[in-house]
């Protein structure tokens, strides 16, 4: 375990420090550099949020993911805030993923692998690197672990100190959630409990009803002698995009059993769209780390960026080590997908490939609000589905944001919500999550779409 300290390899930490030499785009501005580096000091010795061995486990359950033996379900909000760091909601998005994987493991017979966008994903990159209102220009907002999102000088300021509160907000969430998920709470015999507290809607009585089959089925399989032990506690991965340094490399620890870097942050990290250009540091800096890494890839991509990033990125073509979450839009993916899907199949590389149906299907209301449609995040995923199918490979996962709250924030779904409801519950800082109900009607579409495959 990489709890102990050990003397590190100094070309191991000159490798995994390289990335300083390297652009970095989306890094903060701190004015003052001795807090920051007095900050970073104190997260180097802080423990590790997750342990390698962890880390490894997961790499090998994605693993099974790309060779089309499980799916990945990851979900969460767009930005985390410390303020909703709250132990409702964490259990209210916790309960729905967990929902969400039922769905989806009955429907497809398989695995599936949980992991929450969750305890770790407070700074966003934004393309802006100011905001104005009303003629006064301030700093944009880039998460909770960078600046606040009030819109006052102070507020706005570039604040090291947030980065220690993001571990310890990080560290309570997880903590919670590793509660919930092994001390009982996600014990399928509890599949009905996880539907309560929810506001009664269509998507929650297909539940319901499904919940009933699977009690019937673990009943038979008690009755017939068969050790239920397995279902008594589920596990349970968190994951973030790495986009600060100065949490990130502080957060790196080298485990004492290989000798080799482990960002301890989360078990998986990504970088987005915005952050992967492959001589950026983004890249070099995954390319140190042991953990399983995603890469968001957009509709612009082209053939040569994915060969060239696998490369880099995942060079030993090590089983569940390397993540594509395409994020293409509706209205693209069946057209962006299939050259990139196909040149990769070819080379013979065999990364996970999810779809992110949030992130291309981006609107802006006609009253103002960030949103998305419903039926443009199904249609997306339609046609990951259509496109991997085309091509023979395995359409292995979903990477959702989503919230177990009844915000109104996506246009549509079964309750039809529309731009004056968005009035009325949108909550997001940031992008617009699926509400609970919209959450599990999008379950019940990609396990159809994984049984008829
Ligand atoms: C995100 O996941 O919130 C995000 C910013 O995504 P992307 O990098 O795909 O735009
Ligand atoms: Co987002």
């Amino acid at each position: 375990m990489n709890d102990k300290v050990v003397a590190a390899d100094p070309t191991v930490l000159a490798g995994l420090d390289n990335y300083v030499n390297l652009p970095a785009a989306q890094q903060p501005t701190w004015l003052d550099q001795d807090e920051i580096k007095r900050v970073r000091a104190e997260l180097a010795v802080l423990p590790p949020l997750v342990f390698a061995g962890e880390v490894d486990t997961l790499r090998k359950r994605l693993a099974e993911a790309a060779a089309g033996r499980a799916f990945l379900l990851q979900g969460g909000d767009c930005a985390e805030t410390f303020a909703d760091a709250t132990a409702d909601k964490i259990r209210n998005r916790v309960k729905t993923l967990l929902q969400m994987a039922v769905v989806l493991m009955y429907g497809a017979s398989m695995p599936v692998i949980k992991m929450g966008r969750m305890a770790g994903q407070f700074a966003k990159p934004r393309s802006s690197d100011t905001e104005t209102r009303e003629g006064i220009t301030l700093p944009a907002y880039r998460g909770d672990a960078v600046n606040g999102y009030d819109f006052t000088a102070e507020s706005r300021r570039h604040n090291p100190e947030r980065l220690l509160k993001t571990y310890n907000t990080s560290a309570a969430t997880l903590n919670l959630i590793r509660a919930f998920t092994t001390g009982g709470f996600a014990d399928l015999r509890l599949v009905h409990e996880w539907n309560k507290g929810f506001i009664d809607n269509p998507a929650n009585a297909r539940y319901e009803s499904l919940a009933k089959e699977i009690d019937r089925a673990i009943k038979f399989m008690a009755a017939s002698g068969v050790d239920s032990s397995e279902l008594k506690a589920t596990e349970f991965y968190v994951s973030h995009e790495a986009l600060l340094f100065d949490y990130e490399r502080p957060m790196t620890r080298i485990d004492s059993r290989t000798g080799t870097p482990y960002d301890t942050s989360g078990h998986f990290i990504w970088i987005g769209e915005r952050t992967r250009q492959i001589d950026g540091a983004h890249v070099d800096f995954l390319s140190k780390v042991r953990n399983p890494i995603g890469v968001k890839i957009g509709p612009n991509t082209q053939v040569a960026d994915i060969l060239e990033l696998i490369e880099k990125l995942d060079p030993n073509r090590e089983p569940g080590r390397l993540t594509f979450i395409t994020r293409m839009g509706a209205t693209k993916i069946r057209e962006a997908l299939p050259k990139l899907v196909e040149a990769v199949r070819d080379s013979g590389a065999l990364p996970l490939w999810i779809t992110d149906p949030m992130h291309g299907n981006g609107i802006t209301t006609a009253n103002g609000y960030k949103s998305r449609r419903f039926d443009d995040v199904m249609d997306e995923v339609r046609g990951f589905f259509e496109v991997h199918k085309a091509a023979g490979t395995f359409p292995g996962g979903i990477h959702i944001e989503l919230t177990g709250d009844d915000v109104a924030e996506c246009l549509g779904g079964s309750d039809h919500i529309d731009e004056a409801t968005l009035e009325q519950r949108y909550e997001s800082l940031c992008d617009p999550r699926l509400n609970h109900m919209q959450s599990l009607e999008l379950a019940f579409l990609v396990s159809e779409e994984l049984a008829r495959r």
